[in-house]
């Protein structure tokens, strides 16, 4: 079995791409791998708009902004990968993101990198590519050979974003609670006199 915790650990946002073309079968394996995610009631509301000329690219990057500040990577990258969600279906931003996702794994295990895009002038993108009326623009996915290896940010540990059953809940605690009050509540009073009679 591929080791998926590995790649999933391996994966980075990248943000900087080496000029290659990436080949156009590439592009429709990495949408073969969004078509078999999880969708609610299996509507699969999702669309995908490759966009590959580099004029197309650069008009979409423009529009890819975070408080004025361009995503230079955005008409960088050889393949953009632009999400779009059926807003009929009341899942849509879920069933899409995890489109994404298969996408993003996809791509890391191809040995691409890739950058989800979330700031960006919808309005326009939708405009630029003839997105119609009805579809969500969820989400930008960047993609393209790595030309940089970013070390891997923070992330929260499992202690700080794990809860045992119940918000807050550590796994210890409700031993112990359990061992106060569920059936195991007897075995330390029955230890106790195997302890005392030996
Ligand atoms: C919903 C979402 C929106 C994001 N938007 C942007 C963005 O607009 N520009 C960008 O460069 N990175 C964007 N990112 C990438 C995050 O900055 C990146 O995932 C985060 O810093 C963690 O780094 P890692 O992906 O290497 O683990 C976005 C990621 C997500 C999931």
């Amino acid at each position: 079995m591929a080791d998926l915790l590995g790649l999933l650990k391996a994966r980075r946002s990248i943000r900087r791409y080496h000029k290659k073309e990436v080949p156009r079968e590439v592009i429709e394996r990495l949408i073969e791998a969004a078509r078999w995610a999880p969708s609610g009631a299996n509507i699969q509301p999702w669309h995908f708009v490759a966009v590959t000329r580099e004029d197309l690219r650069k008009e979409v990057g423009d529009q890819a902004k975070f408080l004025f500040v361009k995503s230079r990577h955005v008409s960088e990258a050889p393949v953009l990968i632009v999400i779009c969600a059926d807003t009929k279906s009341a899942f849509h931003l879920v069933d899409c993101s995890l489109a994404g996702a298969n996408i993003i794994m996809e791509a890391t295990s191809l040995g691409l990198g890739t950058c989800w895009i979330g700031a960006f002038n919808e309005v326009r993108i939708k405009d630029i590519l003839g997105i119609p009326a009805g579809m969500k623009v969820v989400g930008i996915i960047t993609v393209g050979y790595p030309a940089e290896r970013p070390s891997p940010p923070p992330k929260l540990s499992i202690e700080e974003i794990l809860h045992w059953e119940g918000f807050g809940g550590t796994g210890r605690s409700v031993r112990r609670s359990m061992l106060r009050s569920g059936p195991l509540s007897v075995l330390p009073r029955i230890l106790k006199m195997i302890i005392r009679f030996r």
